[in-house]
């Protein structure tokens, strides 16, 4: 009785129903997160509708609509204007993030407000730390991130997701945070955040491409997955409350062997050039776009991922 032609596989397939019965994983809205920029003026992207930017004025609107749709969760992104080599408009309190904030916090109470806290969108020279003699330095960057990181939740973010690759700085957030009073605020780390090519599309977006060389020298190396446990052991010592992997699709291995490693929340960030990719193949006519994107969400949440940061939040809202 253990084998064909006994037993069938197919059986538990015929119908629809039959197949939602024993469907072992399935996208729940309230397991994605909507990334969104916010710059000085609105900027419509036709093409990849979510990578376009909008003023704080219009942000509220797409906010309102997206929340009525059911999204329960925004990553904010902030496009400022004028940059400087310190990154100094990532603390401003009046900055753009900041100023987005305290628009949104009021209005949606509910809503799970998060930032990205890193420097390569305000500093000139594009990278995600200070740089001295062309060089991206560590410990001089801690605390930069950390006067983010407090002005965003004295603004209203609910969680502070630092992206920026540098080593220490959970540590440094949170001993920044809990000295601010924010000891309840979440830090959820890209504990391993790749040197990927396909943030192209973001960078576009947040105007955040490097001035020169490239992210190497902090982002981690594509090809190492040992190294991603131990940035995850790194970060969980230091405090993180989630640990996300970047980019999710090309990394399904990376997030099981996290997820099989430690009991902290996982968190996977389906990025810009994944998105783009099945974007562009859809409107060639050559995939089913709700349908690949519906398998890639699929795919990431069974490879162990408890939430995904994606850029089909808002669509999926309507598809599921
Ligand atoms: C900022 C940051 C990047 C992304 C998220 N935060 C770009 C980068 O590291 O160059 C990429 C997200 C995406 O591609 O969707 N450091």
């Amino acid at each position: 009785m253990s084998s064909f032609p006994d037993i069938r596989l197919r059986r538990m397939r015929r119908t629809g129903a039959l197949r939602a019965l024993v469907r072992e994983t399935r996208l729940d809205l309230d397991d994605f997160v909507l990334p969104l920029f916010v710059g000085i003026e609105t900027r419509r992207n036709e093409e990849l509708p979510p990578l376009g930017r909008f003023s704080v004025d219009d942000l509220a609107g797409e906010v309102e609509e997206v929340v009525r749709l059911g999204v329960s969760a925004v990553l904010l992104f902030g496009v400022p204007d004028e940059k400087d080599d310190e990154g100094s408009g990532a603390y401003d309190t009046d900055g753009i993030v900041q100023q987005a904030l305290r628009e949104l916090r009021p209005r949606f109470p509910e809503l799970v407000l998060m930032t990205d806290v890193c420097l390569c969108e305000y500093t000139a020279h594009g990278h995600c730390g200070r740089v001295e003699d062309g060089e991206v330095q560590n410990d001089a960057t801690l605390d930069v991130l950390g006067r983010t990181a407090v002005s965003h939740a004295e603004a209203g973010a609910d969680i502070v997701a630092p992206s920026d690759m540098m080593d220490g700085r959970v540590a440094a957030l949170r001993e920044a945070l809990d000295e601010a009073g924010f000891e309840g605020t979440p830090i959820v780390s890209y504990a391993a955040k790749y040197a990927s090519a396909f943030y192209g599309p973001f960078r576009e977006a947040a105007d955040s491409t490097p001035a020169f060389g490239d992210r190497r020298g902090y982002q981690m190396d594509p090809a190492n997955v040992r190294e991603a446990l131990r940035e995850c052991e790194q970060d969980v010592a230091e405090g993180a409350d989630v640990l996300m992997i970047k980019p999710a699709m090309l990394n399904l291995d990376v997030i099981r062997a996290v997820r099989e490693d430690f009991d902290l929340p996982v968190a996977a960030y389906n990025v810009s050039g994944e998105y783009a990719m099945l974007k562009a193949a859809a409107a060639k006519g050559w995939l089913d776009e709700r349908q690949a994107a519906v398998e890639s969400l699929t795919a990431i949440k069974r490879a162990g991922a408890d939430f995904i940061v994606s850029y089909w939040a808002k669509e999926l809202a309507g598809w599921l």
